[in-house]
């Protein structure tokens, strides 16, 4: 049966390639970004384009309101995101607030204003696209994993709140993969630690950043894709979904090891 569904930064990247395959499967789609001019092919395939600036909570309200005045969703995929990366000392507040309104902020804002409807509706689906980086911890990345780590608590407490209500949270936790996120994750890593006493951690934390997000262990995009749609279809969908190459190794490393020899395996990659 076709859905109707919001998709968060749906520009490029997994919430392209999601819309995309949402529209040709005959679903109801709502296209939200900053770049209009990168989703005017989903326009062509019929898809709502909503301009969204998931830093601006006015942004947010509005987005929310267009898709109610058009009927609301069955499904929200909580997309839109992106990786601040630096050294706790160093990173301006500024930007760390950036991170928790775009990565924690918005999502929870659309999921209150849209809720109303689905449980009018009876029924509804909402799906964050958490990481890997929601579960396990890494130096160098601790805004971002501030940001999935609470997207993760959230997302557990809001499932089980909505579970009277016939409305099922689902988290995505994929590991990398190949999209234009790690490009920012890996600016502002440098931007952050460079010129400070941190550069030379900096240096060797960017190399196994970049050996994560371009390597043989980072994912094609649409095998993250297939995960979120087989948990937009499944009738009883797990809470999580771990996906890609590296993420089911990286909590199992985290969780046999514990806290003192997960520190040590990580700081010896950083040698
Ligand atoms: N790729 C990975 O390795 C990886 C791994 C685990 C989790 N994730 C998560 O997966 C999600 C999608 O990432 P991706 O890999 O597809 O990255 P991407 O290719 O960089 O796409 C990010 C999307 O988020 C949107 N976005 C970023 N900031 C925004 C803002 N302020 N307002 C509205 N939209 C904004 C972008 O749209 P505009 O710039 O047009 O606004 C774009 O459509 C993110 O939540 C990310 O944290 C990615």
């Amino acid at each position: 049966m076709s859905k109707s569904i919001l998709i968060t930064g749906a520009s490029k990247g997994f919430g392209y390639l999601l819309a995309e395959k949402m529209l040709d499967a005959g679903n109801k789609v709502f296209c939200a970004a900053r770049s209009l001019d990168q989703m005017q092919a989903l326009k062509e395939k019929g898809g709502h384009i909503i301009y969204l600036d998931a830093n601006d909570p006015k942004s947010v309200e509005e987005c929310a309101r267009t898709v109610l005045e058009k009927g609301g969703v069955d499904v929200l995929v909580n997309n839109a995101g992106f990786g601040l990366y630096g050294p706790v000392e160093t990173v301006p507040q500024a930007a760390a607030r950036e991170q928790m309104e775009v990565n924690l902020f918005a999502p929870a804002r659309l999921t209150q204003l849209l809720l109303p409807k689905m449980r009018q509706r009876g029924s509804g689906r909402i799906i964050n696209i958490s990481s890997v980086a929601g579960r396990v911890y890494s130096p160098m990345s601790a805004w971002y994993c501030a940001s999935k780590f609470s997207l993760e608590g959230l997302s557990d407490c809001l499932r089980v709140e909505l579970k009277p209500f016939n409305i099922k949270v689902v988290l995505i936790e994929p590991g990398p993969a190949k999209t234009d996120w790690s490009a920012g994750a890996k600016a502002s890593l440098l931007k952050y630690s460079e010129a400070t006493d941190y550069q030379n951690f900096g240096e060797k934390s960017l190399k196994l950043l970049a050996s994560a997000t371009d390597g043989a262990m980072s994912s094609d995009p649409s095998q993250v894709v297939a995960t979120i749609i087989k948990a937009i279809n499944a009738k009883n969908p797990k809470p999580r979904y771990l996906c890609g190459k590296m993420s089911r190794l990286s909590l199992v490393s985290k969780t046999l090891l514990g806290n003192r020899l997960f520190d040590k395996a990580m700081l010896s990659q950083l040698k």
